[in-house]
Protein backbone atom coordinates (compact mmCIF):
# COMPACT_ATOMS: atom_id res chain seq x y z
CA UNK A 1 0.00 0.00 0.00
CA UNK A 2 1.31 3.67 -0.70
CA UNK A 3 0.63 6.89 -0.70
CA UNK A 4 -2.84 6.56 0.87
CA UNK A 5 -4.19 8.50 3.86
CA UNK A 6 -3.36 6.35 6.96
CA UNK A 7 -5.66 7.02 10.13
CA UNK A 8 -5.77 5.46 13.46
CA UNK A 9 -7.16 6.36 17.22
CA UNK A 10 -5.36 5.04 19.68
CA UNK A 11 -6.62 4.74 23.41
CA UNK A 12 -4.03 6.14 26.15
CA UNK A 13 -3.69 3.09 28.58
CA UNK A 14 -1.06 2.58 30.66
CA UNK A 15 1.81 0.77 30.99
CA UNK A 16 2.44 -0.43 26.90
CA UNK A 17 3.00 -4.35 26.57
CA UNK A 18 4.39 -6.45 24.13
CA UNK A 19 1.29 -6.91 22.43
CA UNK A 20 0.10 -3.50 22.13
CA UNK A 21 3.90 -2.95 20.43
CA UNK A 22 3.91 -5.94 18.29
CA UNK A 23 -0.10 -6.05 17.64
CA UNK A 24 -0.51 -2.78 16.40
CA UNK A 25 2.31 0.00 17.30
CA UNK A 26 5.06 -1.04 15.10
CA UNK A 27 2.98 -1.70 12.22
CA UNK A 28 1.42 1.96 12.58
CA UNK A 29 4.73 3.90 12.66
CA UNK A 30 5.72 1.84 9.15
CA UNK A 31 2.99 3.46 7.99
CA UNK A 32 4.74 6.64 8.13
CA UNK A 33 7.31 5.61 5.28
CA UNK A 34 4.75 5.50 2.49
CA UNK A 35 2.00 6.95 3.32
CA UNK A 36 0.31 9.71 4.69
CA UNK A 37 0.06 8.79 8.71
CA UNK A 38 -2.85 10.44 10.94
CA UNK A 39 -2.13 9.09 14.16
CA UNK A 40 -4.29 10.40 17.55
CA UNK A 41 -4.68 9.87 21.15
CA UNK A 42 -8.50 9.56 21.79
CA UNK A 43 -8.78 10.95 25.07
CA UNK A 44 -12.17 12.06 24.37
CA UNK A 45 -12.94 8.45 23.94
CA UNK A 46 -11.37 7.17 26.91
CA UNK A 47 -13.78 9.49 29.09
CA UNK A 48 -16.59 7.07 28.43
CA UNK A 49 -15.06 4.45 30.59
CA UNK A 50 -12.93 6.16 33.11
CA UNK A 51 -13.65 9.28 35.60
CA UNK A 52 -10.22 9.61 37.41
CA UNK A 53 -8.74 12.96 35.83
CA UNK A 54 -5.12 12.80 37.35
CA UNK A 55 -4.54 9.42 35.39
CA UNK A 56 -6.07 10.35 31.86
CA UNK A 57 -3.62 13.31 32.02
CA UNK A 58 -0.69 11.47 32.82
CA UNK A 59 -2.35 8.47 30.72
CA UNK A 60 -2.19 10.62 27.58
CA UNK A 61 1.08 13.04 28.22
CA UNK A 62 2.55 8.65 28.46
CA UNK A 63 1.28 7.79 25.51
CA UNK A 64 2.55 10.67 23.42
CA UNK A 65 6.10 10.05 25.03
CA UNK A 66 5.53 6.05 24.43
CA UNK A 67 4.77 6.56 20.29
CA UNK A 68 7.99 9.54 19.97
CA UNK A 69 9.83 7.51 21.76
CA UNK A 70 9.33 4.28 19.94
CA UNK A 71 9.79 5.98 16.10
CA UNK A 72 6.68 7.82 15.44
CA UNK A 73 8.34 10.65 13.39
CA UNK A 74 5.96 13.88 13.48
CA UNK A 75 7.48 15.44 11.16
CA UNK A 76 6.40 12.60 8.63
CA UNK A 77 3.00 11.82 10.19
CA UNK A 78 0.35 13.97 11.95
CA UNK A 79 0.12 13.33 15.26
CA UNK A 80 -2.00 14.62 17.83
CA UNK A 81 -4.37 14.59 21.16
CA UNK A 82 -7.38 14.46 20.09
CA UNK A 83 -9.21 16.79 22.43
CA UNK A 84 -6.83 19.23 20.44
CA UNK A 85 -9.28 19.23 17.51
CA UNK A 86 -12.52 19.47 19.36
CA UNK A 87 -13.85 20.05 15.73
CA UNK A 88 -14.36 16.67 15.89
CA UNK A 89 -17.01 17.08 19.00
CA UNK A 90 -19.04 19.33 16.62
CA UNK A 91 -18.65 16.59 13.35
CA UNK A 92 -19.90 14.21 16.12
CA UNK A 93 -22.87 16.23 16.24
CA UNK A 94 -23.54 16.61 12.88
CA UNK A 95 -23.43 12.78 11.87
CA UNK A 96 -25.25 11.68 14.80
CA UNK A 97 -28.48 13.46 12.58
CA UNK A 98 -27.76 10.22 10.13
CA UNK A 99 -27.10 7.71 12.70
CA UNK A 100 -30.17 5.82 13.84
CA UNK A 101 -30.42 4.61 17.00
CA UNK A 102 -30.55 1.06 15.55
CA UNK A 103 -27.85 1.22 14.15
CA UNK A 104 -25.97 2.64 17.83
CA UNK A 105 -28.07 -0.40 19.41
CA UNK A 106 -26.42 -3.10 17.49
CA UNK A 107 -22.65 -2.20 18.24
CA UNK A 108 -21.48 -5.34 19.96
CA UNK A 109 -19.06 -3.26 22.17
CA UNK A 110 -21.91 -1.14 23.42
CA UNK A 111 -24.12 -4.50 24.24
CA UNK A 112 -20.53 -6.27 25.89
CA UNK A 113 -20.05 -3.37 28.07
CA UNK A 114 -23.81 -3.63 29.10
CA UNK A 115 -23.93 -7.46 29.84
CA UNK A 116 -21.54 -6.93 32.13
CA UNK A 117 -23.08 -4.31 33.80
CA UNK A 118 -21.97 -0.87 32.83
CA UNK A 119 -24.58 1.64 32.83
CA UNK A 120 -24.65 2.77 30.17
CA UNK A 121 -24.08 6.66 29.21
CA UNK A 122 -24.80 8.42 26.06
CA UNK A 123 -21.54 9.15 25.82
CA UNK A 124 -20.61 4.94 25.69
CA UNK A 125 -23.69 4.77 23.41
CA UNK A 126 -22.93 7.13 21.19
CA UNK A 127 -18.80 6.44 21.38
CA UNK A 128 -19.44 4.82 17.21
CA UNK A 129 -20.48 8.23 16.20
CA UNK A 130 -17.39 9.96 17.76
CA UNK A 131 -15.55 7.55 16.31
CA UNK A 132 -16.97 7.97 12.63
CA UNK A 133 -16.26 11.69 12.79
CA UNK A 134 -12.51 10.75 13.91
CA UNK A 135 -12.27 9.12 10.55
CA UNK A 136 -14.42 11.52 8.22
CA UNK A 137 -13.00 15.07 9.63
CA UNK A 138 -9.86 14.01 8.27
CA UNK A 139 -10.83 12.23 4.92
CA UNK A 140 -8.76 9.21 6.01
CA UNK A 141 -9.11 6.58 3.55
CA UNK A 142 -7.50 3.64 5.03
CA UNK A 143 -8.08 2.40 8.92
CA UNK A 144 -5.73 -0.01 10.23
CA UNK A 145 -8.03 -1.77 13.11
CA UNK A 146 -8.06 -4.91 14.97
CA UNK A 147 -11.26 -7.58 14.40
CA UNK A 148 -12.76 -5.58 17.57
CA UNK A 149 -13.57 -2.85 15.64
CA UNK A 150 -14.33 -3.90 12.23
CA UNK A 151 -17.89 -3.09 13.62
CA UNK A 152 -17.00 0.24 14.25
CA UNK A 153 -15.74 0.89 11.04
CA UNK A 154 -18.65 -0.92 9.13
CA UNK A 155 -20.69 1.86 11.17
CA UNK A 156 -18.41 4.70 10.20
CA UNK A 157 -18.67 4.09 6.67
CA UNK A 158 -23.06 3.60 6.96
CA UNK A 159 -22.91 7.33 8.71
CA UNK A 160 -20.49 8.29 5.49
CA UNK A 161 -22.22 6.70 2.81
CA UNK A 162 -26.15 8.26 4.73
CA UNK A 163 -24.45 11.47 5.21
CA UNK A 164 -23.23 11.66 1.33
CA UNK A 165 -26.73 10.68 0.41
CA UNK A 166 -28.75 13.05 2.04
CA UNK A 167 -26.49 16.29 1.85
CA UNK A 168 -24.42 15.48 -0.72
CA UNK A 169 -20.96 14.64 -1.70
CA UNK A 170 -19.04 15.34 1.43
CA UNK A 171 -16.67 13.07 3.09
CA UNK A 172 -14.50 10.25 1.79
CA UNK A 173 -15.54 6.61 2.39
CA UNK A 174 -12.82 5.09 4.55
CA UNK A 175 -11.88 1.78 3.55
CA UNK A 176 -11.10 -0.79 6.85
CA UNK A 177 -7.51 -2.40 6.78
CA UNK A 178 -8.50 -5.32 9.20
CA UNK A 179 -4.84 -6.81 10.49
CA UNK A 180 -6.33 -10.32 10.96
CA UNK A 181 -3.63 -11.31 13.79
CA UNK A 182 -3.73 -7.58 14.98
CA UNK A 183 -3.93 -7.90 18.92
CA UNK A 184 -2.99 -11.81 18.56
CA UNK A 185 -0.16 -11.76 20.90
CA UNK A 186 -0.01 -14.25 23.07
CA UNK A 187 0.51 -13.68 27.23
CA UNK A 188 2.07 -15.16 29.33
CA UNK A 189 -0.14 -18.04 30.21
CA UNK A 190 -1.37 -18.03 26.54
CA UNK A 191 -4.33 -15.93 26.24
CA UNK A 192 -4.12 -12.84 24.21
CA UNK A 193 -1.88 -10.51 25.68
CA UNK A 194 -3.96 -7.96 27.53
CA UNK A 195 -4.04 -5.88 30.80
CA UNK A 196 -7.12 -6.94 32.13
CA UNK A 197 -5.39 -10.95 32.07
CA UNK A 198 -2.66 -10.00 33.90
CA UNK A 199 -0.48 -11.49 31.36
CA UNK A 200 1.26 -8.61 29.81
CA UNK A 201 5.22 -8.13 29.58
CA UNK A 202 5.86 -4.14 29.59
CA UNK A 203 8.16 -2.96 26.85
CA UNK A 204 9.87 0.09 29.40
CA UNK A 205 9.50 -2.14 33.11
CA UNK A 206 12.61 -1.82 34.64
CA UNK A 207 14.84 -5.30 34.60
CA UNK A 208 13.11 -7.11 37.54
CA UNK A 209 9.74 -6.88 36.00
CA UNK A 210 11.33 -7.53 33.05
CA UNK A 211 12.93 -11.21 34.41
CA UNK A 212 9.50 -11.54 36.26
CA UNK A 213 7.42 -11.09 33.60
CA UNK A 214 9.62 -13.76 31.26
CA UNK A 215 10.28 -15.92 33.75
CA UNK A 216 6.53 -16.40 34.47
CA UNK A 217 5.62 -17.70 30.69
CA UNK A 218 3.52 -20.79 31.04
CA UNK A 219 5.75 -23.93 29.30
CA UNK A 220 5.13 -27.31 29.44
CA UNK A 221 6.22 -29.97 31.06
CA UNK A 222 8.37 -31.91 28.72
CA UNK A 223 11.37 -33.57 30.14
CA UNK A 224 14.60 -31.75 29.02
CA UNK A 225 16.00 -35.34 27.18
CA UNK A 226 12.88 -34.70 25.02
CA UNK A 227 12.70 -32.77 22.06
CA UNK A 228 10.03 -29.99 22.60
CA UNK A 229 7.05 -28.93 20.50
CA UNK A 230 7.68 -25.67 19.26
CA UNK A 231 4.29 -25.22 17.28
CA UNK A 232 1.98 -25.23 20.97
CA UNK A 233 5.04 -23.17 22.74
CA UNK A 234 4.04 -19.86 24.33
CA UNK A 235 7.44 -18.95 24.90
CA UNK A 236 8.62 -19.71 20.82
CA UNK A 237 6.03 -17.43 19.83
CA UNK A 238 7.03 -14.81 21.92
CA UNK A 239 10.65 -14.97 20.92
CA UNK A 240 9.69 -15.13 17.63
CA UNK A 241 8.47 -11.73 17.64
CA UNK A 242 12.14 -10.88 17.82
CA UNK A 243 13.30 -13.20 14.48
CA UNK A 244 13.24 -13.33 10.90
CA UNK A 245 12.05 -16.43 8.95
CA UNK A 246 15.67 -17.50 9.44
CA UNK A 247 15.86 -17.14 12.99
CA UNK A 248 12.63 -18.75 13.71
CA UNK A 249 13.95 -21.53 11.80
CA UNK A 250 16.94 -22.12 13.75
CA UNK A 251 14.95 -21.65 17.24
CA UNK A 252 12.52 -24.45 16.15
CA UNK A 253 15.35 -26.72 15.89
CA UNK A 254 16.54 -25.60 18.76
CA UNK A 255 13.30 -26.71 19.97
CA UNK A 256 13.23 -29.91 18.25
CA UNK A 257 16.57 -31.10 19.26
CA UNK A 258 16.46 -33.31 22.63
CA UNK A 259 18.22 -31.50 25.69
CA UNK A 260 16.86 -27.76 25.32
CA UNK A 261 16.27 -26.20 28.51
CA UNK A 262 13.13 -23.95 28.67
CA UNK A 263 14.88 -21.70 31.04
CA UNK A 264 17.66 -21.06 29.25
CA UNK A 265 15.56 -20.02 26.31
CA UNK A 266 13.78 -17.69 28.98
CA UNK A 267 17.30 -16.16 29.90
CA UNK A 268 17.89 -15.31 26.61
CA UNK A 269 14.61 -13.73 25.96
CA UNK A 270 15.15 -11.40 28.79
CA UNK A 271 18.07 -9.97 27.10
CA UNK A 272 16.92 -9.91 23.78
CA UNK A 273 13.70 -7.91 24.86
CA UNK A 274 15.68 -5.76 27.41
CA UNK A 275 18.38 -4.78 24.35
CA UNK A 276 15.19 -4.44 21.55
CA UNK A 277 14.14 -1.62 23.12
CA UNK A 278 17.32 0.18 24.78
CA UNK A 279 17.52 3.12 22.37
CA UNK A 280 13.36 3.79 22.77
CA UNK A 281 13.96 3.35 26.46
CA UNK A 282 16.25 6.26 26.32
CA UNK A 283 14.33 8.13 24.24
CA UNK A 284 11.37 7.97 26.22
CA UNK A 285 13.72 8.89 29.31
CA UNK A 286 14.58 12.59 27.77
CA UNK A 287 11.23 13.19 26.31
CA UNK A 288 9.84 12.46 29.92
CA UNK A 289 12.30 14.81 31.31
CA UNK A 290 11.62 17.28 28.47
CA UNK A 291 7.43 17.79 28.41
CA UNK A 292 8.37 21.29 26.76
CA UNK A 293 9.25 19.57 23.85
CA UNK A 294 6.60 16.84 23.67
CA UNK A 295 3.90 19.69 24.29
CA UNK A 296 5.26 21.55 21.50
CA UNK A 297 4.85 18.54 19.34
CA UNK A 298 1.76 17.86 20.01
CA UNK A 299 0.32 20.98 19.89
CA UNK A 300 2.32 21.48 16.10
CA UNK A 301 0.45 18.16 14.92
CA UNK A 302 -2.98 19.16 16.56
CA UNK A 303 -2.19 22.28 13.88
CA UNK A 304 -1.59 20.01 11.23
CA UNK A 305 -4.69 18.41 11.86
CA UNK A 306 -6.80 20.99 12.40
CA UNK A 307 -5.88 22.41 9.26
CA UNK A 308 -7.71 19.35 7.55
CA UNK A 309 -10.17 19.17 9.86
CA UNK A 310 -11.61 22.46 9.21
CA UNK A 311 -12.09 21.93 5.53
CA UNK A 312 -14.39 19.04 5.79
CA UNK A 313 -16.20 20.53 8.79
CA UNK A 314 -16.89 23.73 6.66
CA UNK A 315 -18.22 21.57 3.92
CA UNK A 316 -20.70 19.35 6.41
CA UNK A 317 -21.62 22.64 7.88
CA UNK A 318 -22.45 24.53 4.52
CA UNK A 319 -23.78 21.09 2.98
CA UNK A 320 -26.22 20.74 5.85
CA UNK A 321 -27.40 24.41 5.73
CA UNK A 322 -25.55 25.83 8.98
CA UNK A 323 -24.07 29.08 6.54
CA UNK A 324 -27.24 30.97 6.97
CA UNK A 325 -25.09 34.23 6.24
CA UNK A 326 -25.14 32.91 2.84
CA UNK A 327 -29.10 33.04 2.26
N1 LIG B 1 -12.22 2.66 19.17
C1 LIG B 1 -10.83 2.46 18.87
C2 LIG B 1 -10.23 1.44 19.84
O1 LIG B 1 -10.72 1.29 20.93
C3 LIG B 1 -10.05 3.74 18.99
C4 LIG B 1 -10.46 4.76 17.96
C5 LIG B 1 -11.08 5.94 18.22
C6 LIG B 1 -10.20 4.70 16.56
N2 LIG B 1 -11.24 6.63 17.06
C7 LIG B 1 -10.73 5.92 16.03
C8 LIG B 1 -9.61 3.76 15.72
C9 LIG B 1 -10.66 6.19 14.66
C10 LIG B 1 -9.54 4.05 14.36
C11 LIG B 1 -10.08 5.25 13.83
O2 LIG B 1 -9.24 0.83 19.53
Amino acid sequence: MKNKRVLSGIQPSGNLHLGNYFGMMKRMIEYQENNELFCFLVNYHALTSMNNSDQLQRDTINAACDFLALGLDPDKSVFWVQSDVPEVTELTWILSIVTSVGLLERAHSYKDKISKGVVPSHGLFSYPVLMAADILLFGGEVVPVGKDQKQHLEMARDIAIRFNATFGETFVIPEPLIEEDFGLIPGTNGEKMSKSYKNTIDIFSDKDDLVKGVMGIVTDATPVEESKNPDSSILYQMYSLFLDDSGQEKLRQRFLTPGLRYNDVKKELIDIIWNYFTSHREKRQTLLKDKDYVLKTMQEGAEKARDVAVTYLKKARKNVGLNYWQS
